[in-house]
């Protein structure tokens, strides 16, 4: 009898363990890990309490987002106070947005380095799934490292979710080493994407498991789109562009890619795994997406190195039965290391991720429409942009069937500022700003990037403020900063 076996129950039960008012520390990154069965009971639990008048909230601490089952079932049950670091899922979105549920939208990198520090209270119950436990106490994680070990370590009480499908397909994938806290920390010895540092299992207080509950559930991620031709148009404009730095000796080989979340960063991904330019590729990214297969079967892949696997329903299957041959190629980190600043910067990264929309100046919004509502969160972008060798950014350069230009005249909320970017990508063309003064950034942005139907009001608000800015080193006419998001709001266009 193993020592986990009496701490088997079901995850009503579970649920059952968990008080109101508790702070909760889930594994899970980008629908990948987290636990499903315990979270869907805990809403059917805070449902009924609600019924009866009682109170029941929780405080939910993640990697990053989850699924339906973990992140919808809790917000539609009301019964989350405060929701931390990042989310994906429309009904939380929709909560936050209506002043429901608070969010603080912290950077990925950061989000255990400010529990570990003591700067946001820790859980205080963790609810992390796994792939296995060993009878000497050490667990396996499962499709994401995210902040687990963090949460394992920080909260007097665990519950472990045991996904008995992945058997042992993710033994040998995880390292789970963490950094040390400052004064004098030591560097994690991470050169290349593909260096281990610690420990494939997380070694737990066995006496602070307090549930162990099955399951057999896969990750809840939609299937995997064929890029659009714009998302095509503007992956091939990248790698064209990576081709050139390489050719004009600006860009040394042996540069490991990031690539971001979304439907474009995906295409990036596939334009990579078809073009015959590009030898073998390593990723030291955030998550490894489904795109990453063409490349592990063309054999272009050597190593991705991330925090989360994000697959679709069928791809993950797929890995399963292929995760002997194929997790040579992965190591899942936790995600302050997957997105430390100083790995980022020792390895070198060429970093691509997806502006909601980007001013004529450089600023970058991934985050808020129209400033105020909150789509997903800034996520790991920034860990990345700031520390990256070359940094991207990607859009496309209308959205709305063309209502919204992507590129305006300032951002209606700052993610990345004009010090942190370089590139920036539309499939109207690219603009590389480094080296570049305002006027000269604005310029360039709007004749490569923005849409034709907006480069006439966009030129007219940058003529405006050279004539009209209290100073000419950032020529923004304050008065005029905002006029085609206010337009947007009162008629529906931008123009
Ligand atoms: N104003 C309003 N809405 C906009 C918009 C803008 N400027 N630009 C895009 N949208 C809408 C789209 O119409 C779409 O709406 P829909 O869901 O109703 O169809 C939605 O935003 C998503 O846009 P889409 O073009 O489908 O983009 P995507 O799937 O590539 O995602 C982000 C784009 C920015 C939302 C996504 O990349 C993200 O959350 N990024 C922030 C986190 C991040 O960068 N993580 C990676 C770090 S490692």
């Amino acid at each position: 009898m193993n020592w986990f076996d009496s701490k088997k129950c079901s995850a009503a039960d579970a649920a059952a363990m968990i008080n109101d008012g508790d702070v909760l520390g889930v594994s899970g990154f980008t629908l990948a890990g987290y636990p499903k069965e315990v979270p869907t009971a805990l809403a059917a639990r805070a449902e009924k309490l609600h019924a009866e008048g009682k109170p029941f909230k929780v405080t939910l601490f993640s990697g990053a987002s989850t699924g339906d089952s973990c992140d919808g079932a809790l917000a539609r049950a009301q019964a989350v106070s405060l929701r931390m670091p990042y989310q994906s899922n429309p009904s939380l979105r929709k909560a936050i947005n209506a002043g429901q549920i608070k969010y603080i939208d912290a950077h990925l990198g950061k989000m255990g380095y400010l529990v570990r520090t003591g700067a946001v209270p820790a859980p205080t119950v963790a609810i992390i799934e796994v792939s296995a436990i060993l009878s000497d106490g050490r667990v396996c994680l499962s499709t994401s490292g995210g902040n687990s070990v963090t949460y394992l370590e920080m909260a007097p009480k665990i519950i472990l979710e045991l996904n008995t499908r992945l058997g042992d397909s993710f033994m040998g994938i995880h390292d789970t080493a963490l950094p040390e806290l400052p004064p004098h920390a030591k560097p994690l010895p991470i050169y290349s994407a593909g260096d281990r540092v610690g420990s494939e299992f997380v070694k737990i207080d066995p006496s602070k498991v307090i549930a162990v509950v099955e399951t057999s559930r896969l990750d809840e991620v939609n299937p995997f789109v064929e890029p659009d031709a714009v998302s095509r148009n503007i992956g091939e404009r990248i790698l064209d562009f990576i081709c050139h730095e390489e050719s004009m000796g600006r860009l040394p080989k042996g540069m490991a890619f990031q690539s971001g979340v979304g439907k474009v960063a995906n295409a990036v991904l596939s334009a990579m795994s078809d073009d015959s330019r590009l030898g073998t590729i390593d990723l030291y990214t955030e998550v490894i997406q489904e795109a990453v297969f063409p490349l592990l079967k063309k054999g272009k892949l050597g190593v991705a190195s991330g925090t989360a696997l994000t697959l679709s329903e069928n791809a993950q299957k797929e890995f399963v039965e292929n995760a002997a041959e194929w997790k040579k190629h992965l190591v899942l980190r936790q995600q302050e290391v997957s997105n430390s600043p100083d790995v980022i910067r020792r390895v070198g990264v060429i970093s691509m991720n997806t502006a909601l929309e980007a001013d004529i100046f450089g600023n970058v919004n991934s985050s808020l429409v129209t400033g105020s509502a909150m789509m997903n969160g800034i996520g790991g972008a920034a860990d990345f942009a700031r520390n990256c060798y070359l940094g991207i950014f990607l859009t496309p350069s209308v959205a709305k069937d063309g209502a919204i230009s992507s590129i305006v005249p300032y951002v209606s909320h700052v993610d990345q500022t004009d010090h942190d970017t370089m590139i920036f990508v539309t499939e109207q063309g690219l603009a590389d700003l480094r080296g570049l003064a305002a006027e000269e950034r604005a310029r360039l942005i709007i004749k490569n990037c923005a849409h034709p139907d907006f480069r006439e009001p966009l030129t007219d608000f940058l003529e405006y403020s050279l004539k009209h800015a209290k100073g000419l080193h950032m020529p923004l006419a304050l008065e005029r900063a905002f006029e085609m998001h206010s337009r947007f709001l009162e008629t529906g266009k931008m123009r």
